[in-house]
C-alpha cells in the first residue's frame, strides 16, 4: 500500500451526534429522489467488495448475510460490489453474466429488503475489466512467454532461439530494461495488462460494438432479479474508466478528445436505459479526479459528468483515483492492484496521511462537478464519498454543495448500524472508522473483507460463521440496545 512521505496521523473527528430531533429535521436524514427511485434518506453505502460470492461468482449465504447486516443500519441506498458483465471464470467475485445468477441476487435482494424493513433501496454496480496476469517468474517468462520479434534477435546479435532467451536471462536488470520493447518490460516487472489503446488485438478492438449488448443484458438480469437501480462502473481502473481517461488516444472515434472518450459510456448507458423499464434507476460510479499523470482531472469529470446529466442518468456517484497506472511492483505469482499506488491512496487514504488528510480529499473535484450539472440545467444527485464519518460532515456536505447524497464505505464497515445510531438519538454509540486500511489490506488478498473494531469480538458467542482463516467472524455483532420504537423517519 502506498504510504505517502509526510506521515501526520490524523485521529477521526466525528463531531456531536444528533438529537433524534435534529437528525428528523436534518437533510442528510431527508428524501431525495434519484430518477424513479427515492431514498428515504440521503445516505448511502457505496460498493464494497467484501469477498464473499461462491469461486463461481454466485451468490451464496455468506454473500446474503453481509449485505443484510448493511441493511439492518438502514441507509437510503446499498449498491452491491462490483458485479462481472462477462460470463467468464472471476474468482469470487459477484456475476451476472448469465441468467443462472439472477436466482441467487433474487434472494439478495429479498434479505436486503426483509433487513430493511424495505427502507433501503437496492443497486448493483456492473463491472468489465479487461486481462490482467500475475507477475511471472523472470526466467520462466524469459524462457517461454517472451514473444522473440526479428528487432530483439538482432539487437540480442547471436545464435538460435533458444540461445537469444538464455542470453537475456543472463543479462542484469537495467540492460534488460534496456533492450526489452517497454511492454514486454512491463510484463515482465509487473504482470501482462491489457489497456482499451491496444487496438491490435481483435477483443479490444471491438469493445466498443460488444460493451453495450453486455451491459445491457446484465442490467436487464438486475432488474429480474428486482435492484431498484444500476450502477455503471465507470471509475477506477476498469474498461469504462479508461475510455474516459485522457490516457484513452484510441483513433477509431473512441478516444482523443472528450467527445470521442464520453462516446462508449454514454452509448453503454443509453443501452441499459433502453434494456430495463423507467421504474429503475440508472446512473453511474465515476472519478472526480483520475489522480494520475496525464490522466483526466477535475475540469474533465465536470465535463463528462454534465453530458452523463443531460443524457438522462439518474444519478452520479463520484470516486477518485484507484488506477493500475501508478500501482505498485506485485510480488511474483501475483497480479498489480489498483489500489497500491498514489492514485489508489488518493481513493482510500488512511490515518496517516499528507497534509490534506484523509478527510474530505474529494470535496473540491465533487464541487466543481455539481456545480457543471447544475450549469447544465440538470439537477441529478450527486452521491460523493471519501472519508466521512461523522453527522456535521455529512451534513455540510449537503449545504456546501459538495453532494446531495453522503456516502459512506468504510464508516458503514466499520459499523453499519451507524446512519441508524445517528438517527434515533444514539450517535454517542457509533463505533467510529480509524482509517488504519486493515480492511482494504485484506481486500487486496482478495481475503474476506472484515474490519479490525470487530472481527475479533465475542468470537466465544454464537457465530454465524468465521473467516476462512477460522480467525474472525465475518459479520459485526448485533447493535444493542435496539433502538427506540417507533418510525425513524418522523
Ligand atoms: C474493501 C473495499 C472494497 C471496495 N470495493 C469497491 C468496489 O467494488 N467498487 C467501487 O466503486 N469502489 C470500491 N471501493 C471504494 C469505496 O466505495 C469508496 O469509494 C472508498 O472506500 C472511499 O470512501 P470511504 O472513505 O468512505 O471509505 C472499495 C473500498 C473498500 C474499503
Ligand atoms: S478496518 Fe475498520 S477501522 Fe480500519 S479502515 Fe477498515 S473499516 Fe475503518
Amino acid at each position: 500500500m502506498f504510504k505517502p512521505a509526510q506521515r501526520i496521523r490524523f485521529s477521526p473527528q466525528p463531531g456531536a451526534a444528533p438529537s433524534r430531533a435534529e437528525a428528523a429535521a436534518s437533510r442528510l436524514f431527508s428524501p431525495v429522489d434519484c430518477g424513479p427511485m427515492r431514498l428515504a434518506t440521503r445516505t448511502w453505502v457505496p460498493a464494497m467488495v467484501p469477498w464473499r460470492a461462491s469461486p463461481d461468482g454466485e451468490v451464496n449465504a455468506d454473500v446474503i448475510a453481509w449485505y443484510a447486516r448493511l441493511a439492518q443500519g438502514r441507509p437510503g441506498a446499498i449498491v452491491i460490489e462490483a458485479t462481472g458483465i462477462r460470463d467468464v471464470p472471476s474468482g469470487p467475485l459477484l456475476r451476472i453474466g448469465d441468467d443462472r445468477f439472477v436466482p441467487g441476487l433474487a434472494r439478495l435482494v429479498a434479505a436486503v429488503r426483509e433487513a430493511s424493513g424495505g427502507e433501503t433501496r437496492l443497486l448493483i454496480q456492473l463491472i468489465d475489466f479487461l486481462t490482467i496476469r500475475r507477475r511471472p517468474e523472470r526466467d520462466t517468462f524469459l524462457r517461454r512467454f517472451l514473444p522473440l520479434t526479428d528487432a530483439l534477435r538482432a539487437r540480442v546479435g547471436h545464435g538460435d532461439d533458444t540461445a537469444v532467451r538464455e542470453a537475456l536471462v543472463a543479462l542484469p536488470d537495467a540492460e534488460l530494461r534496456a533492450i526489452l520493447p517497454e511492454r514486454d518490460w512491463e510484463a515482465l516487472s509487473l504482470g501482462y495488462r491489457e489497456r482499451v489503446t491496444d487496438t491490435h488485438l481483435p477483443q479490444i478492438a471491438e469493445l466498443p460494438q460488444v460493451l453495450p449488448g453486455l451491459f445491457a443484458k446484465a442490467a436487464a438480469r438486475a432488474e429480474a432479479a428486482g435492484f431498484d437501480g444500476i450502477e455503471l462502473h465507470y471509475a477506477h481502473a476498469y474498461t469504462m474508466a479508461s475510455f474516459l481517461s485522457a490516457r484513452n488516444d484510441r483513433a477509431d472515434g473512441y478516444g482523443g478528445p472528450r467527445e470521442a472518450r464520453v462516446r462508449l459510456p454514454l452509448e453503454v448507458f443509453a443501452a441499459v436505459r433502453a434494456a430495463v423499464s423507467p421504474n429503475i434507476a440508472v446512473g453511474c460510479r465515476m472519478l472526480a479526479d483520475e489522480c494520475i499523470a496525464g490522466g483526466s482531472g477535475p475540469d474533465d469529470a465536470a465535463w463528462f459528468a454534465a453530458e452523463f446529466a443531460r443524457a438522462g442518468m439518474d444519478f452520479l456517484s463520484l470516486s477518485r483515483g484507484g488506477k493500475f497506472d501508478d500501482a505498485a511492483q506485485p510480488r511474483v505469482g501475483e497480479a498489480a492492484y489498483p489500489y497500491t499506488g498514489p492514485s489508489g491512496y488518493e481513493c482510500m487514504p488512511a490515518a496517516l496521511s499528507d497534509a490534506a488528510g484523509p478527510f474530505g480529499r474529494n470535496l473540491a473535484a465533487a464541487r466543481g462537478v455539481r456545480a457543471a450539472v447544475r450549469a447544465a440545467g440538470c439537477t441529478t444527485p450527486v452521491v460523493t464519498a471519501g472519508g466521512v464519518h461523522g453527522f456535521a460532515q455529512a451534513e455540510a456536505m449537503l449545504h456546501d454543495g459538495s453532494a446531495d447524497v453522503v456516502a459512506a464505505a468504510r464508516q458503514s464497515l466499520a459499523d453499519p448500524d451507524w446512519w441508524l445510531k445517528l438517527r434515533s438519538g444514539h450517535g454517542a454509540a457509533v463505533r467510529v472508522c480509524e482509517y488504519s486500511n486493515y480492511c482494504e489490506g485484506l481486500d487486496q488478498k482478495h481475503k474476506q473483507v472484515t474490519c479490525k473494531l470487530w472481527d475479533r469480538l465475542d468470537l466465544t458467542g454464537p457465530l454465524r460463521a468465521l473467516a476462512s482463516d477460522g480467525r474472525r467472524r465475518l459479520e459485526p455483532p448485533a447493535w444493542s440496545p435496539a433502538p427506540p420504537s417507533g418510525s425513524i423517519t418522523e
